[in-house]
């Protein structure tokens, strides 16, 4: 019994050792030499066409895209507003006037976020352009609209360089995002509005918070690197003699069909609103 069973193992042994090589027909794993050959040529060439029509498809994708426009987007959207000073604390801006630390970081801020505006840097960088009408630019390197600095007026923070916040008139600067490709139509202008109904007074810079048409479009930043968005400063000017004043602001763009501004899930889009605490 224990030998017939060794013996039939021993057979299937030699039935294995003859399955991987054969020295009778010269065949391993029961093909020959030359069958494995086409197989393997098979695979080569196989794996070797899909590889090709993978990189050639890719290739054919990426002819279309353009480095500078986002492929993909259902329609060019609609801009959002953000407003400098921004603190920690969200879009509170709470100070005192007469204690200048309260002040401080707003008005660092306002400065360092102006710095890009400066008037030297924006007449050695960027070109005059007709107010009015789109800069449409055919050259590859694009070149950008002058936005000076001193177009902000009291805002500026040059002949006040601490933007009002230390008389109780703080200016507060709103920028819509840089959007690529966008053109707004009509006369974009922004527009605050405050919760109070007497005892402040808003003064706009440039005039009527006007947002110019010559900004637009925007090609982005590799190709249009000396790009500044155009911005509307706003002065606050409380003239009553409260102690405390406390004022929530919304401030959207008004006057043009294709910049939406009242999205229920999106208060960002076309608006923002922001509170204003100053104490004496
Ligand atoms: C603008 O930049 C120039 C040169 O860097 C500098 O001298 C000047 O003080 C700056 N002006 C303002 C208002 O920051
Ligand atoms: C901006 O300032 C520069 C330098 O002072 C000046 O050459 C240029 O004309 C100004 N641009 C605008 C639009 O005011
Ligand atoms: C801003 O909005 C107020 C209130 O809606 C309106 O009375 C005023 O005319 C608007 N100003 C501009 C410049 O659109
Ligand atoms: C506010 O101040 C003015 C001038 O300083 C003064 O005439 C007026 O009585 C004050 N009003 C209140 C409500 O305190």
């Amino acid at each position: 019994m224990a030998k017939e069973e060794s013996k039939n193992f021993g057979q299937t042994v030699a039935g294995w050792k003859q399955f991987i090589y054969n020295p009778r027909s010269g065949e391993v794993l029961g093909r020959t030499a030359g069958s494995w050959a086409l197989i393997l040529l098979f695979y080569l060439v196989f794996y070797g066409f899909l590889a090709g029509l993978f990189t050639f498809t890719m290739w054919v994708m990426l002819q279309t895209l353009d480095d500078n426009v986002p492929k993909y987007r259902d329609r060019v959207s609609s801009p959002g507003l953000m407003i400098s000073p921004k603190s920690d604390s969200g879009l509170d801006i709470v100070f005192r006037k007469s204690v200048p630390s309260t002040y401080a970081d707003y008005v660092k801020a306002l400065h360092s976020f102006l710095q890009p505006y400066n008037d030297t840097t924006q007449g050695a960088k960027n070109v005059f352009c007709t107010p009015g009408f789109y800069r449409e630019e055919d050259e590859s390197k694009k070149k950008a609209c002058q936005f000076n600095r001193t177009m902000l007026g009291q805002c500026s923070g040059i002949e006040d360089p601490t933007f009002g916040y230390s008389n109780g008139s703080p200016c507060v600067i709103v920028k819509m995002n840089r959007i690529i490709g966008l053109k707004p139509e009509g006369n974009p202008s922004i527009n605050c509005t405050f919760k109070k109904d007497d005892g402040v007074q808003l003064l706009y810079f440039p005039d009527y918070g006007k947002i110019d048409l010559m900004y637009f479009p925007y090609y982005g930043k590799k190709v249009q690197d000396t790009y500044v968005q155009p911005l509307v400063a706003v002065k606050i000017i409380t003239t009553s003699n409260a102690t405390e004043e406390d004022i929530q602001f919304e401030c959207k763009i008004h006057g043009s069909s294709n910049l939406r501004n009242s999205d229920d899930r999106d208060k960002f889009l076309g608006r923002v609103t922001f509170k204003v605490l100053i104490q004496d």
